[in-house]
């Protein structure tokens, strides 16, 4: 048995960037079917990062789903940047008159699904073995298998919005593009808990024992994060050894008492810098992880894939509206000017930050300066902040 669909445009991934654009074409008449490998409860599940730019918000505004977001977010006017036992207050509303909001991606993917479900158009859930075809044709297809009955969805465009280790970047022509790749010798572990933040702002922590990150979902949860090296398993962490490193790392001077409660989530991640380019081929269009990652210390990720959904659409826009293709055929450039500079911020937050190896490396010393300077100029401080709320798109 064989079934086949049609749609404008078939996007594969029901995470944040297939969702925001799968609504946003919608709201400007086009329709689209979302594939998704995983099931709504996995992807309403997964925690990830939790910092919106203020650009990300307006376009959660566009898309009608930032009611909750108004009501549960928190603005934040600025971060701090704690090291050589001082505490930086970067203050984003004074030096870039922005702001910050956080709120889970979690969060985002669950009013972004139930915005969809509404009666926008179809997820489909479960979709197994998604196969790309025909992308250099005017007719792509994706074909998939759900409970055991072959699909085919014909389309007139495909975005790839499936991630890192989705199919879409593979199904691009290897020949034609190029890859960047930075790998950084540590990883991330991070702990979720219902316990108030120690802080009303996130504290960014530059330690000898290693990086340290205080961040929160609410006024009751906190998420913190250590640097760790890349050997570690989380059964080597139970919460009480996390919770006493974090003490260690942010100190109890000059920060306030750390709250300290069970765990509901604990995660290893590895740090990656990577672009894939172009972004673009035939009638694919890649978006968000699919196409890039950056390290987690600027907290860009998510927010870069809002940019590229906002161009896309855009592009899609004008080429159903105004028969016009000037900003489709432009997507991958535009895109990548935006994605560069983040992937630059990323990687500077990242140096700046962990403990590099050996201490009295070159880049150790830099590393000393750049904090120093940090703190003395505001040009410095400017530099950080506008780039943290985000450059304009
Ligand atoms: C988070 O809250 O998960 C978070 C915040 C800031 C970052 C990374 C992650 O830079």
């Amino acid at each position: 048995m064989a079934a086949q669909e049609r749609t404008q445009v078939g996007i594969i991934g029901a995470g944040p960037a297939g969702l925001l654009l799968a609504r946003l074409l919608k709201l400007h008449g086009i329709d689209s079917v979302i594939l998704e490998a995983r099931t709504r409860d996995y992807v309403e599940a997964r925690v990830r990062a939790g910092v919106l730019e203020q650009g990300t918000v307006g376009l959660l505004e566009e898309a009608g789903v930032a009611e909750r977001l108004h009501r549960d977010g928190l603005v934040h006017n600025g971060v701090e940047i704690a090291a050589n036992g001082q505490r930086l207050r970067i203050d984003f509303r004074a030096l870039t008159d922005k702001t910050v909001t956080v709120y889970g991606q979690t969060e985002v993917t669950r009013d972004l699904i139930a915005a969809r479900l509404a009666g926008d158009g179809p997820i489909v859930w479960k979709a197994a073995d998604v196969a790309i075809h025909g992308i250099e044709s005017d007719r792509p297809r994706l074909g998939y298998r759900l409970a055991g009955v072959e699909h085919t969805l014909i389309c007139d465009f495909v975005a790839g919005c499936d991630g890192f280790h989705g199919v879409s970047r593979p199904s691009l022509p290897a020949a034609l593009g190029q890859t960047f790749e930075r790998t950084y010798p540590f990883g991330w572990l991070g702990i979720l808990a219902d316990v108030p933040p120690c802080s009303d702002e996130l504290i960014y922590a530059s330690h000898p024992r290693g990086f340290a990150l205080a961040s929160m979902r609410s006024p009751t949860r906190s998420r913190y994060y250590i640097q760790c090296s890349l050997d570690e398993k989380i059964e080597e962490w139970p919460d009480a050894r996390i919770w006493d490193e974090l003490k260690l790392r942010l100190g109890s001077e000059p920060v306030p008492d750390i709250t300290t409660g069970p765990s509901i989530e604990k995660s290893i991640a590895p740090l990656r810098s990577f672009v894939s380019t172009p972004m673009q081929h035939g009638r694919l269009f890649l978006t968000g992880d699919a196409a890039h990652i950056v390290p987690p210390t600027g907290a860009k990720g998510l927010n870069l894939a809002a940019s590229d959904v906002h161009y896309l659409c855009r592009a899609l826009v004008a080429h159903y509206g105004k028969g016009n293709d000037d900003l489709l055929n432009g997507y991958s450039n535009t895109a990548l000017a935006r994605v560069w500079k983040a992937e630059r911020f990323s990687w500077w937050m990242t140096m700046l930050l962990h403990r590099l190896h050996p201490e009295t490396s070159f880049e150790a010393q830099m590393q000393r300066a750049e904090l120093d300077y940090l703190a003395s100029s505001q040009a410095a401080q400017t530099v950080l902040a506008e780039n943290y709320v985000g450059l304009p798109f």
